[in-house]
């Protein structure tokens, strides 16, 4: 028998938060539209929900900070991809993003990803998790040196996850909790029923433990060849940023372009990818997506 085919993931982009800890730079605008090196740190998060093969998105943001995000990356239209909006009225916690787009997920499977991560390096593991069949949920942890600031799971001898912490004192491991995951259809349910924690939020940890307790939590640890940043102070946002710029120039390829990632995910034709990037100002991002495009000629040219 064949195996039946996983429900259809929408995607949660969640860019809530005031970003006080780079005040004064989220005085005016936000964190989510400042740049990581060449470009908004918007767009890697975008990217990454692109190239697990999720092609509508439902982005939350504070009612000051969405009209700039819908205002930088609209409806998606041209690039054969569904944005849509919602507004996250007081920074309530990011299990809130699940209730907020509860009739969005309907009966699918969403990856929430939260809008200030950038995960870089063979996305094949989300893809993978993308394409089970699961409908409890999944998550990722990364070794980190310092995980007193992130979620953080606990495993046994047997590999098997056995605690969850939210940002503990004393953490029991050295696995922190990244942000991005996937769930299945009865989340927003589950994070309904959640009790606010002492800061006042939906945790997503605690809805994570729920799955847990219910042995439906399958957690998945990403190897060294993965790097994980999350960019919420000024040393991390330097750190993210040279990290793209030394790939970038070394490479010569670019991270996070959410027109290359939906032109290679097969939402837009070549045609209409050339059009995207005839539209754009002469810049360094369209000089890069106009090598992009040659050399994708030549290799179909090549083919005929
Ligand atoms: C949040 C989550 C935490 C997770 C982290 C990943 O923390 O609460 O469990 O490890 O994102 O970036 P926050 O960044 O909101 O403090």
């Amino acid at each position: 028998m064949m195996a039946p085919d996983p429900p259809k993931t929408r995607g949660i982009l969640l860019a809530g938060g005031r970003g006080t800890r780079l005040y004064p730079m989220t005085t005016v605008v936000g964190k989510h539209v400042q740049p990581i090196y060449d470009k908004p740190m918007i767009y890697y998060s975008l990217t990454t929900l692109l190239l697990a093969g999720v092609r509508e998105v439902l982005i939350i943001s504070s009612p000051e900070d969405l009209p700039h995000i819908r205002g930088l990356l609209g409806d998606g239209e041209a690039w054969g991809v569904e944005l849509s909006y919602a507004q996250q009225d007081a920074p309530r916690g990011i299990a809130e993003a699940l209730v907020i787009g509860e009739s969005f997920i309907g009966d699918g499977r969403v990856l929430l990803m939260l809008g200030d991560n950038i995960i870089y390096g063979g996305l094949d593991f989300l893809r993978r998790a993308v394409a089970e069949p699961t409908d409890g949920a999944t998550i990722f942890a990364y070794q980190v040196k310092d995980p007193t600031a992130y979620g953080v799971v606990e495993f046994d001898e047997a590999g098997r996850a056995i605690s969850l912490e939210e940002k503990p004192a004393q953490p029991r491991s050295t696995w922190a909790v990244v942000g991005i995951y996937l769930y299945g259809p009865d989340c927003a349910r589950r994070a309904k029923a959640l009790a606010p924690s002492g800061r006042g939020e939906l945790e997503i940890t605690d809805l994570n433990r729920t799955y847990l307790d219910d042995g439906r939590l399958n957690v998945r640890r990403l190897g060294r060849g993965v790097a994980w940043f999350d960019t919420g102070t000024p040393e991390n946002l330097l750190e993210a940023s040279n990290f793209v710029r030394a790939i970038e120039t070394r490479q010569g390829l670019v991270i996070g372009s959410p027109e290359e990632a939906a032109y290679h995910a097969g939402f837009c034709s070549l045609e209409q990818f050339e059009a995207n990037v005839a539209a754009m100002p002469r810049s360094a991002y369209r000089d890069y997506l106009e090598r992009v495009l040659s050399d994708r000629k030549a290799a179909l040219r090549a083919r005929h």
